[in-house]
């Protein structure tokens, strides 16, 4: 009986692929029987192995309860399978043969990624993160900072009022009174933080932004040492390369004051980025990143600090601006529409 083999195998590959397409118990049972059943193909084939020569038995005995095994374990793992969806469909009304559904795993914003790389820049350097209010009133967001009545900046149409006087703060420069009023220097704090102006939304313009603060005011704080950390910023956060430059400016708070500027990031300082033009720098070769200088003695005064003892610098920066430069962005009013295909860029 030299087909012995050969039929056991093919009857079992037959079984097999009739398996895989069965859907209820009752078929894999039928299967089974007609399989492995007391009349089944497979003892049937065992019963005619009897008429085999001695050499011959063992193998196809072997062939046999290979076989017979292999038929068992796929029919107990169809069963198996049948009994688990079949529960689940029953308890939950649930088909886990479904195929799942994909979850959008969340990201840090971009404002929120610059505003965290800058504080933590800044803690390098000793400073440490303090906090102030979004809705302020004008003592400490203009009259404190030395920023007189018929300052322009505190017109109607620059400063959200409440009607009860308060504002929203239109810098985070009140959080340095907040911090000199509460404790006596050494002060050494950064403020990152929400902003408010009426502005016109445009590519540089959103009435909602960001900046963040500083300040450090002690005994014998010197312009040199504002300039090195300024530098220092410049350079973690835009590489070695970047070249700095400082310029006179002015602002109420700050006496000397400064405006501190990059090379262009983008034609690298030569202001020739594309066809003799660059429209990051508008041709310049330098942007803008920071207001910056020393106290003004008027400003201590108001939070009650001995004008003879301590000297101080303190700068600002706008935090859209930083991500506009750090990751390319030409109009930052796209940073709050909430496109989650241009958030998911950064
Ligand atoms: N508060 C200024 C603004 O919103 C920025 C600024 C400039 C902050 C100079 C400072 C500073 O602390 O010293 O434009």
């Amino acid at each position: 009986m030299p087909n012995l083999k050969e039929t056991l195998e093919g009857a079992r590959d037959e079984a097999l692929e009739a398996l895989a397409e069965l859907t209820s118990e009752d078929e894999v049972e039928a299967l089974r029987i007609r399989m492995l059943g007391r009349k089944g193909i497979v003892p049937a084939a065992m019963k005619e192995m009897g008429s085999l020569s001695a050499e011959e038995r063992p193998e196809v005995g072997k062939v046999a309860n290979i076989v017979k095994n292999q038929l068992q374990d796929a029919l107990q793992a169809k069963l198996h399978e049948l009994q688990a969806a079949s529960r689940t469909v029953a308890v939950t009304g649930l088909d886990v043969t479904l195929p799942g559904r994909r979850r959008r795993i969340g990201l840090k914003h971009p404002i929120s990624r610059v505003m965290d790389e800058c504080v933590e820049i800044f803690r390098r350097q000793g400073f440490i993160a303090a906090d102030g209010p979004d809705i302020e009133n004008e003592y400490r967001n203009f009259d404190a900072l030395n920023t007189p009545a018929d300052h322009p900046a505190r017109d109607l149409q620059d400063t959200f009022y409440f009607p009860d006087g308060r504002l929203l703060r239109t810098h985070t420069s009140p959080v340095q009174i907040r911090v000199m009023e509460s404790q006596s220097p050494p002060v050494r704090i950064v403020a990152p933080g929400r902003c408010y102006r009426r502005d016109t939304p445009d590519p540089s313009h959103v009435p909602n932004f960001h900046q963040i603060e500083g300040l450090y005011v002690a005994e014998n704080v010197s312009l040199a040492e504002l300039k090195g950390t300024l530098y220092n910023f410049a350079h973690e956060m835009f590489g070695k390369d970047v070249k700095t430059r400082f310029r006179p400016h002015f602002f109420p708070f700050t006496e000397p004051s400064i405006e501190f500027d990059i090379s262009c990031v983008k034609c690298g300082g030569t202001g020739d980025a594309e066809n003799g033009r660059c429209p990051l720098c508008k041709s310049s070769g330098w942007l803008e990143v920071a207001g910056a200088g020393m106290v003004d003695p008027a400003v201590f005064e108001a939070v009650g600090y001995d004008t003879e003892k301590y000297t101080g610098f303190a700068f600002g920066m706008g935090i859209e601006r930083l991500a506009a430069l750090h990751y390319a962005i030409t109009d930052i009013r796209l940073l709050y529409e909430n496109n989650v295909r241009f958030l998911e860029q950064f």
